[in-house]
């Protein structure tokens, strides 16, 4: 069966040149860090992929909105009916940015981990799950253990429909069923066949949740177009780092499930009973799930970051994405002792996330002199994905390594790799500053010394 990502329609365009400049001003632009080697240098935040940046935008909406902050759904004052505004047009637009269907919900929670563990909360009695071993933790733990199956890692968006496939065709027919997929891969960056494997699920009466946080930092995402159930996503991957994140999808499964926190806000009614215990009538809404004040200011910010996104345009961030990854890739490539992590191989689709290990050196003293030696900020370890960088660095994965020393023996797997990942306000200095300092730290090796601290490597000093 043909495999496209064309659902992502801007994974086509062209990639840009570097005269486009950075398209959304980030905050934390103009900060500088001290170097172990001496002065100092502008930040360059390479990990978005674990927190992004704040938008500008994001910020200047919040500053604005601050001085009318109120309570939620309570108050009778005016500033807690803005506030309750803000809060409950904040769905719309975060529902117009992933063009979801009309009745869809959306359901404010705080990051994708509650999105999917909330969804979870909420599957039909008799409901199994499909997801495969590769995801983040966030989608591969929440499942009830005795009606969750686990599928391999499949080595092409192909392979991956296929698992799905068979898997619900051994399902027996009529009860309900679940499949837990990724947009992007948050240690390969690799883009997953989302709406392959939503066609195959739907076909065989199943439902499909999207992991979509690392998709929608980089990629327009269509509940419509890509026909899943469920989007979960989290604000502070997507410039909008306060607390928020959200599941949009379907309303019925949440309707019919016990609120995920019981309390106030998701009952709308608590009456005496006679015999002495008391009768709660829950919401059927969004707020049915929400229960306790509302963090106003986190639903804000994604809506904030939802609308500078679509303003910005992702036909222009989408190949400006690609031009760096392009730059980064190549430079990467030029560096024999890198072996860049994929499961689907160099030419799948992806986002600016891109693992690695390099010979001879321990992934957290890699980082470490990143850091120490170029302001550089990456992350090093398993990305709670640990089944998937086992696959992929074909060894048993530890979190960490002796410092300075190199983390596998000539021939032996790597324990662990090192994940650079970037986004819209990365300036071209970020990614041409990275790839000259592998070359650099490959070819001349680190200029400190650096220890090991509860399994970390840090500069001796
Ligand atoms: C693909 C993916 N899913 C889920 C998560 C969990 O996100 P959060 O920590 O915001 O709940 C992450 C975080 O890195 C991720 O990369």
């Amino acid at each position: 069966m043909p495999v496209s990502t064309s659902a992502f329609a801007s994974t086509s365009a062209p990639a840009a040149g570097p005269s486009v400049g950075v398209p959304l001003p980030v905050l934390g632009r103009d900060v500088t860090v001290p170097l172990v080697t001496g002065g100092e240098v502008g930040y360059a935040a390479l990990d978005h992929a674990a927190s992004a940046p704040a938008l500008q935008r994001v910020w200047d909406d919040i500053a604005a909105y601050a001085p009318y902050y109120g309570s939620v759904h309570r108050g009778a004052g005016y500033l807690s009916q803005l506030s309750t505004d803000l809060f409950e047009n904040a769905r719309g637009t975060v529902a117009a940015f992933l063009d979801c269907r009309d009745d869809d919900q959306v359901v404010f929670t705080r990051s994708t981990t509650d999105s999917l563990n909330l969804l979870a909360a909420a599957l039909p009695a008799d409901c199994r799950v499909l997801v495969f071993e590769t995801e983040h933790h966030a989608a591969l733990l929440p499942w009830p253990a005795d009606r969750v199956t686990h599928l391999a890692a499949p080595r092409s968006p192909e392979q991956a429909v296929l698992a799905v496939s068979r898997a619900l065709a051994a399902h027996p027919a009529g009860t309900p069923a679940l499949v837990c997929v990724t947009g992007a891969s948050n240690v390969t960056g690799e883009l997953w066949p989302v709406r392959e494997i939503a066609a195959v699920a739907h076909a065989h009466g199943a439902r499909v949740v999207l992991d979509a946080a690392q998709l929608v930092p980089h990629h327009p995402v269509s509940v419509r177009e890509l026909d899943v159930d469920w989007v979960a996503f989290s604000g502070h991957k997507l410039y909008a780092p306060f607390g928020a994140g959200v599941l949009a999808g379907r309303a019925d499964w949440l309707r019919a499930a016990d609120p995920y926190l019981a309390g106030g806000g998701a009952s709308r009614r608590v009456s005496r009973r006679t015999d002495g215990g008391v009768h709660v009538e829950w919401h059927e809404g969004a707020a049915r799930h929400e229960a306790g004040s509302p963090n106003v200011i986190g639903a804000y910010a994604i809506a904030s970051a939802c609308r500078a996104l679509t303003d910005a345009g992702f036909d222009t961030l989408v190949p400006r994405e690609r031009y760096l990854l392009r730059t980064l890739r190549e430079g990467l490539a030029e560096v024999p002792q890198v072996r860049v992590l994929s499961l689907f191989g160099d030419d799948a689709a992806r986002v600016g996330v891109v693992s690695f290990v390099v010979a001879g050196w321990n992934s957290s003293h890699f980082a470490a002199a990143l850091s120490a030696e170029y302001g550089i900020g990456v992350r090093d370890g398993l990305f709670c994905a640990h089944p998937l960088v086992h696959t992929l660095l074909g060894g048993d994965p530890q979190t960490q390594g002796e410092c300075g020393a190199p983390d596998a023996a000539p021939g032996e797997p790597s324990l662990n790799a090192v994940r650079v990942s970037f986004g819209v306000g990365t300036p071209d200095e970020h990614v041409e500053r990275f790839v000259r300092a592998v070359g650099e730290l490959v070819r001349d090796g680190a200029r400190w010394t650096y220890r090991t601290q509860d399994g970390r490597c840090v500069p001796a000093v």
